[in-house]
């Protein structure tokens, strides 16, 4: 079955999701949360919303370094794994990024690509006004993105991903100013079909965002290790915005 409408609320809620990615693990998490929360001097007990949360890997660290943190996110499945690690200040809920956020904060964190999945550029500028709306005063925002350029570059339109009893057989291409990503399988004597979908939204294009939602650019990274962005090298598009 193809789930093509809001794939998101689909794809994201299955165990596969999490079986595909798991090499996006929790020592990634720790690598990246170090070098921010260092970067950006948060102070400890400082309350931190993991927006789009998935089972929490970033959310556990952050926690477990002394910080308050409420992990958000739309997949039921991804937060009832997450709250297998509940712990004294750590909150896990399901909501939608659109919809306005439970509280404000001294930073909110948007990891992993968890943006442009909307067809319609207004659900987009919605999730960055909530995430405007949501700061403290002298509050963060971070928006962990892929570099466009550095994808469509590199794009590999066929892969076979094999995890445990698993043949994820992967096909990506660019189409309506989407990347899309095709996941198919058999598993349990049945055929499976997922869609990822992640538009193509370059710096220009989240400087025009942040400008339209009052949010001003602080800073911009090109990896985890917070070196600079790179539009021909850089791996990621990490935007540190207030
Ligand atoms: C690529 S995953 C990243 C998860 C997590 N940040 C991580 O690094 O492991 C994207 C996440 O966004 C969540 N998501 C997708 N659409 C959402 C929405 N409309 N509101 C809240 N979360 C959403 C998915 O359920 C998924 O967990």
């Amino acid at each position: 079955m193809t789930q093509k409408s809001d794939w998101f609320k689909h794809w994201f809620d299955t165990d596969y999701y999490h079986t595909l990615y798991d090499n996006r693990d929790y020592n990634e998490a720790e690598f990246f949360m170090k070098n921010l929360v260092n970067h950006l001097g948060i102070n400890k007990g400082s309350h931190i919303l993991d927006l789009c949360c998935g089972k929490g890997r970033h959310s556990n660290f952050l926690n477990s370094n002394g910080f308050k943190v409420t992990g958000v996110d739309l997949s039921k499945n991804s937060i009832k794994l997450a709250k297998q690690n509940q712990a004294e200040n750590l909150e896990y809920l399901v909501h939608d990024m659109r919809d306005e956020f439970p509280s404000k904060y001294s930073a909110v964190f948007n990891l992993f690509t968890s943006f442009g999945y909307f067809e319609d550029d207004k659900e987009d500028l919605l999730v960055l006004k909530n995430i405007k709306n949501s700061l403290l005063p002298g509050g963060v925002a971070v928006i962990d993105f892929l570099n466009i350029e550095q994808v469509k570059n590199k794009l590999i339109s066929e892969e076979t991903i094999i995890k445990g009893d698993i043949c994820f057989n992967i096909s990506r291409y660019i189409k309506d100013g989407f990347i899309q990503k095709e996941i198919s399988f058999s598993h349990n004597d049945k055929e499976h079909k997922y869609i990822e979908k992640v538009k193509c939204i370059d710096l220009n294009k989240i400087e025009m965002y942040m400008a339209k939602t009052g949010l001003k650019i602080d800073k911009i990274f090109g990896n985890y290790n917070l070196d600079p962005f790179n539009v021909n090298e850089s791996q990621r598009l990490i935007i540190i915005a207030s």
